[in-house]
């Protein structure tokens, strides 16, 4: 059985996933207006890897024993319509996941419930692995700068990235 302030957390971090799921798919929209169908993709990727996120714990706090609590989904806010400032709010975003995670992780240690701590393991490796991929591409956007041929390019070699189901745990 899983404890009530950790199950807490867990639905807390349920409600984050799900946010991020919705804040991507707020920023593929602007790639679609903007005819960058890689881009497209990217976020596309991005929003099915969010739902599974959220759902890796929406099904582990129910195997737990404890009570899924689904809040309202915060209003996505795509700050701007620049694509570097855009790629630069989605890292930003990620640090702040990451931060959440360690949070409920410190719960998960304060309840002294290892097999929480042990199941988080996966979410921080993936939260270094999602910085990193999106701290690349913010690279090589400032590399481009101005570019269009090079922003298109980039573009084509983005259609490729395919939404593999995460096994988490
Ligand atoms: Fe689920 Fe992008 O963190």
């Amino acid at each position: 059985m899983i404890n009530e302030k950790l199950e807490k957390a867990f639905n807390d971090q349920i409600n984050k996933e799900l946010y991020s799921a919705y804040l991507y798919l707020a920023m593929k929209s602007k790639f679609a207006e903007m005819n960058l169908n890689g881009f497209v993709n990217w976020f596309d990727v991005q929003v099915q890897e969010e739902q599974a996120h959220g759902m890796g714990m929406y099904d582990y706090v129910l195997e737990r024993g404890g009570k899924i609590t689904l809040e309202a989904i915060d209003k996505p806010e795509v700050k701007s319509e620049n694509i570097l400032e855009i790629f630069e709010q989605v890292l930003e975003h990620e640090e702040y996941v990451t931060s959440r995670i360690n949070a409920l992780m410190d719960v998960a240690e304060e309840t002294k419930d290892r097999a929480a701590l042990s199941f988080l393991d996966w979410y921080l490796k993936e939260q270094v692995e999602e910085e990193s991929n999106v701290g690349g591409l913010l690279a090589t956007l400032k590399l481009i700068g101005d570019d269009k041929k090079a922003l298109l390019m980039l573009d084509k070699d983005l259609l490729a990235r395919v939404f593999n189901p995460p096994v988490i745990g």
